[in-house]
């Protein structure tokens, strides 16, 4: 694949973007990972459209994710989420940041390599577990646990995703984002 440009966020912290004739880049992580902070900083540098998933699904179904879990479960919200993701196929020039789970479920990674360059955001259990310590966001999975019990779930979940998140067409350290300059 060609690399038709770079993004520097910091230094050591570079974005390739590549082949952007693909018109959408998906940017994938565990919980915690800078996602979303990433698609607004990206977003704007290319003065591209932000899309949130999460936020998406929220929009769409007038209901807030965890209360979507706790209704139904989270079998149903991969089943919409999954039909969410492919409905973003009409964006054009859109930074989509997805969520944790998105590429862990159906054909959600390889459709995504397919229709857009991916990003993988990889962070080490501590960052995610720290950042999701002071996370305002409310996420079912993590729902009741205690730092301890946090840390341990981080680390057991995140391993069994990696080989998803390895899919993707480029992975950078998602320990440098400057989240202040980002939301700036
Ligand atoms: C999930 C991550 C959340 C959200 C849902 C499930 C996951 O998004 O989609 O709570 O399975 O990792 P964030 O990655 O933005 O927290």
């Amino acid at each position: 694949m060609k690399i038709v440009g770079t993004y520097r966020i910091r230094p050591n912290h570079t974005i390739y973007i590549m082949n952007l004739e693909s018109k959408r880049i998906y940017l994938i992580g565990y919980m915690g990972s800078g996602k979303s902070s990433a698609m607004k900083h990206l977003a704007k540098y290319l003065s591209w459209d932000a899309f949130d998933l999460d936020q998406l699904f929220e929009e769409r179904y007038k209901i807030s994710v965890q209360d979507f879990f706790h209704k139904y479960d989270e079998a149903a919200f991969r089943k919409l989420e999954s039909q969410l993701l492919k409905e973003t196929a009409q964006l054009e020039n859109a930074v989509i940041a997805t969520g944790g789970g998105t590429p862990c479920f159906y054909d959600n990674m390889d459709w995504m390599n397919a229709n857009g360059t991916t990003v993988f955001l990889k962070v080490s259990t501590k960052t995610a577990v720290v950042r999701l310590l002071n996370s305002k966001k409310k996420r079912p999975l993590l729902e009741g646990k205690s730092e301890e019990q946090l840390y341990e779930y981080v680390e057991k979940h995140y391993g069994e995703r990696m080989p998803f998140y390895e899919k993707a067409h480029i992975t950078v350290k998602g320990e440098n984002l400057d989240v202040s300059k980002i939301l700036s």
